[in-house]
């Protein structure tokens, strides 16, 4: 997680962003700690008390670090303007609608979905440490982000955990195996298993469409094409052109990973992560409130009340060392675990995050909107 920071508006005495060309786009290179201090910024000029805005920058800027800009501080102008419209309401916290200790639903109370996620998964860990297991509901919270950063909230407990969630609120986005419109959100899956300190093991994280709503956007704004055989246009024709996905009427769609069986995983996030929880799912009432609604089911486990936590990660150490030790199929330099990525992104943007022009003026937009344009030096 990222620490708290207390630098200065324009970023203290941390080095300066630099700035380079990718394909007649311009990038900046920006500390980190600068993204951090922006962002708390832009929540405090909504509003959110001090706590709030650093659970939202920890997210935002974790997930760039992690090497996922789709759920970083782009999503910020999508924030401001949620509440703008009063979609979005600050300084909430989540509110039990069902406590039967090792099962509990909360309400995220359109909050943001940083303080929720927070809280709700805080609510796991501790029911889970208590009972062996806990099965946590959080529905109608605002968008939560990233959804391994609560995997790996579970993990450094301790814990291993599995998270069906569901996307509404909006038109859907991606196209059922076979369908050539959309019919669902990028309801995201996530597992974590705990490893030794604060990394797990394993994280898995992942969208159910091939490639998440959020990296379109980025593709857009870097002026990229999406990999093939990823995207429809509005006439459910395969495309790599991401502007479809931005077009209304006939707004394009992504495709579900995994044929019939990302399809299929995609549906049970919705019936687990939201149906089961009384949460918001998809359909002609979803569309209308223009908003971004995430649930979630989180299932937390802990291994001290089976085999305990030393033998679970020697166990998975041993056995993704067997993995990693499959002979390579031609065009593969090695085999990766699931959350390896994300590890060796922190590593290389731990001093910098790229951030396209694109990107950079709509934060800088989204500081004047909530009055503190002032904010954005922190990213000069
Ligand atoms: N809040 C929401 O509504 C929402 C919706 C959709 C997605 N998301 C988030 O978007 C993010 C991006 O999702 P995505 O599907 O684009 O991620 P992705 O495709 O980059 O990665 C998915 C998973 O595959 C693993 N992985 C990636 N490359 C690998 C390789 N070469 N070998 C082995 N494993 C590899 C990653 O570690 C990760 O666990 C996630 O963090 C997800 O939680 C959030």
């Amino acid at each position: 997680m990222v620490r708290h920071t207390t630098g200065a508006v324009r970023g203290g005495n941390l080095p300066a962003p630099t700035i380079r060309r990718d394909r007649e786009r311009l990038v900046s290179l920006v500390h980190p700690d600068r993204l951090h201090v922006f962002v708390r910024r832009v929540c405090a000029a909504m509003g959110s008390s001090e706590r709030e805005a650093g659970l939202v920058a920890d997210q935002l800027i974790g997930a760039n670090l992690s090497g996922h800009d789709s759920h970083g501080v782009g999503m910020l102008p999508a924030y401001v303007d949620g509440f703008s419209r009063k979609r979005l309401q600050v300084n909430q916290h989540v509110t039990a609608v069902v406590d039967n200790g090792a099962l509990a639903v909360f309400d995220g109370n359109s909050g943001f979905g940083q303080v929720m996620g927070y809280e709700a998964t805080e609510a796991a860990i501790e029911r889970a440490k208590a009972h062996g297991v806990a099965v946590v509901g959080l529905r109608n919270s605002f968008h939560i982000g990233r959804i391994g950063h609560w995997g790996e909230q579970c993990a450094r407990a301790g814990l291993a955990s599995i998270h069906f969630v569901n996307v509404a609120g909006h038109t859907p986005l991606v196209a059922p195996f076979a369908g050539a419109d959309a019919r669902f959100g990028t309801n995201p899956f996530c597992v974590a298993i705990p490893g030794q300190g604060d990394r797990p093991a394993a994280l898995l994280d992942m969208a159910t469409s091939k490639i998440a709503m959020g990296k379109a956007r980025v593709a857009l704004n870097k002026g990229v094409p999406v990999p093939e055989d990823t995207l429809l246009d509005g006439e459910g024709r395969v495309t790599t052109d991401p502007s479809g996905m931005f077009r209304h009427p006939r707004q394009g769609a992504l495709i579900a990973m995994g044929e019939h069986k990302g399809s299929g995983l995609a549906i049970v996030c919705e019936l687990l992560g939201a149906a089961l929880l009384g949460g918001l799912v998809m359909g002609e009432d979803s569309m209308r409130r223009n908003t971004i609604i995430n649930n979630m089911l989180t299932i937390a486990i802990d291994p001290e009340a089976i085999t305990g936590r030393d033998c679970l990660v020697s166990e998975a150490t041993a056995y993704l060392d067997y993995v990693r030790a499959s002979a390579l199929r031609e065009g593969f330099g090695e085999v990766l675990m699931p959350g390896e990525p994300e590890h060796r992104s922190r590593i290389d943007r731990a001093d910098g995050v790229e951030v396209d022009d694109t990107t950079l003026s709509e934060l800088r937009g989204a500081a004047a909107t909530v009055g503190v344009p002032e904010a954005a030096e922190a990213l000069d």
